[in-house]
């Protein structure tokens, strides 16, 4: 088939015309994220810290791998030398951060690190960024699978998963394709696929008329491939934005649905916008993840606030450790201390609106368990 491409188009246009003229917005969104070339996840500066379009927790604030570092010394005090898994590990912060918190312990508190991460800019980031001896892969099949206690951490990796888009018609459910309509991006509407309707069906969800939501359907799979690999002696930490499904999809709280775009710590809704120049999110489906887990015979341990789950892993201990708890001199340290402290622990922010799901199996299960009754031995201080 001859393609005429008109000159004006952008990268996006002309695969979208190749690809016949539409796709689906996951594969949309696929292109918009992860295309090799143009994709906002595929160049080498990193999209995200304080210098780049948003937050996430390791790259807002020393203060999360310092309470990680210091729950990672709980549990080796019980179980000996832990492996760390970083699922989607970005730029590194989350590895580089635990291991300056460790310092001389770090040999005695982790086995392996492994780095798991799909944008190959970032994997050369990695390898150069972290020692050695941490395994740097595009995917978790491709490290040996583990045998003894691992942690399995992944902050906002399924909310940068590609979704389909519905709307709600009178004649039942849409989804909302991406097409080029004279060398321009435009919505189109389709009868929704089986997998789409089939996805909220499961869910039990009704969405109203004119109501916008999106489907993760990768989650799930993606999700039952780590828990798969974590083994029987697993805690899996997972960092997101989102709300179990009958929350998610209520009509009165996201109408619209969830799916949001940030550049330089702006948010728009227009996904269509500067395609491989925006960040895409789209909020998780817990239920995705809590349901698959269940069945598998993982341990529920919690689903916390951001700010709870780092005062119950132990922040105060640390802060007391490093001389910054309640009595320390209010002094220029200090001050700046608690502002970092503060950019993790917001109410209006981050502190709430981001969530850890707590996953667990075995003597890690059990251990993850006890997270409210968690108490630090002094002995082991994480540096600051
Ligand atoms: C929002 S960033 C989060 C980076 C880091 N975890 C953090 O919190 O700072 C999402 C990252 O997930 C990566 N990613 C997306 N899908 C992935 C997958 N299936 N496996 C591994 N990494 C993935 C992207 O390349 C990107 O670096």
């Amino acid at each position: 088939m001859l393609i005429k491409y008109n000159p004006g188009m952008g990268w996006i246009e002309r695969i979208i015309e190749d690809r016949g003229g539409e796709v689906g917005f996951a594969e949309f969104m696929e292109l918009a994220l992860y295309d090799p070339d143009h994709g906002y996840y595929s160049g080498s500066e990193p999209r995200y810290g304080r210098h780049g379009d948003f937050l996430t927790a390791p790259t807002a604030s020393p203060w999360y791998t310092r309470v990680l570092a210091a729950f990672l010394v709980h549990l080796a005090d019980r179980v000996g030398q832990v492996s760390l898994v970083d699922l989607a590990a970005g730029d590194g912060s989350l590895l580089a951060g635990v291991s300056q918190a460790l310092g001389e312990k770090e040999t005695e508190v982790l086995g392996r690190r492994v780095a798991v991460e799909r944008s190959s800019a970032m994997r050369d980031r990695l390898v150069h960024r972290l020692p050695a001896k941490v395994e740097v892969v595009e995917d978790l099949v491709e490290a040996e699978q583990t045998s003894g206690p691992v942690v399995v951490h992944a902050s906002e990796l399924y909310d940068a998963l590609p979704v389909e888009r519905v709307i709600a018609g009178p004649e039942g459910l849409n989804e909302l394709q991406v097409a080029v309509v004279e060398g321009t991006l435009t919505w189109r509407e389709r009868p929704a696929g089986e997998n789409v309707a089939a996805y909220f069906r499961d869910h039990g969800v009704r969405l109203e008329p004119g109501q916008v939501a999106e489907a993760c359907l990768g989650a799930q799979d993606l999700h039952g491939r780590h828990l798969q690999w974590a083994g029987d002696d697993a805690l899996m930490l997972t960092l997101d934005y989102g709300y179990e499904a009958r929350r998610l999809y209520d009509a009165r709280g996201r109408g619209q649905g969830s799916l949001a775009c940030y550049r330089r710590h702006v948010l728009s809704r227009d996904p269509l916008e500067s395609p491989g120049q925006q960040d895409i999110t789209a909020h998780v489906n817990w239920d995705d993840l809590r349901l698959l887990a269940r069945a598998n015979g993982w341990q529920e341990i919690g689903l916390l606030p951001l700010a709870e789950f780092l005062i119950r892993a132990g922040l105060a201990e640390v802060a007391e450790t490093l001389d910054l708890g309640m009595e320390a001199p209010m002094d220029a340290r200090t001050i700046r201390e608690r502002q970092e402290m503060k950019r993790l622990l917001d109410p209006e922010g981050m502190g709430s609106d981001l969530k850890v799901l707590i996953q667990g199996r075995g003597r890690m299960g059990a251990l993850g368990s006890q997270l409210g009754r968690m108490q630090h031995s002094r002995k082991t201080p994480p540096r600051g």
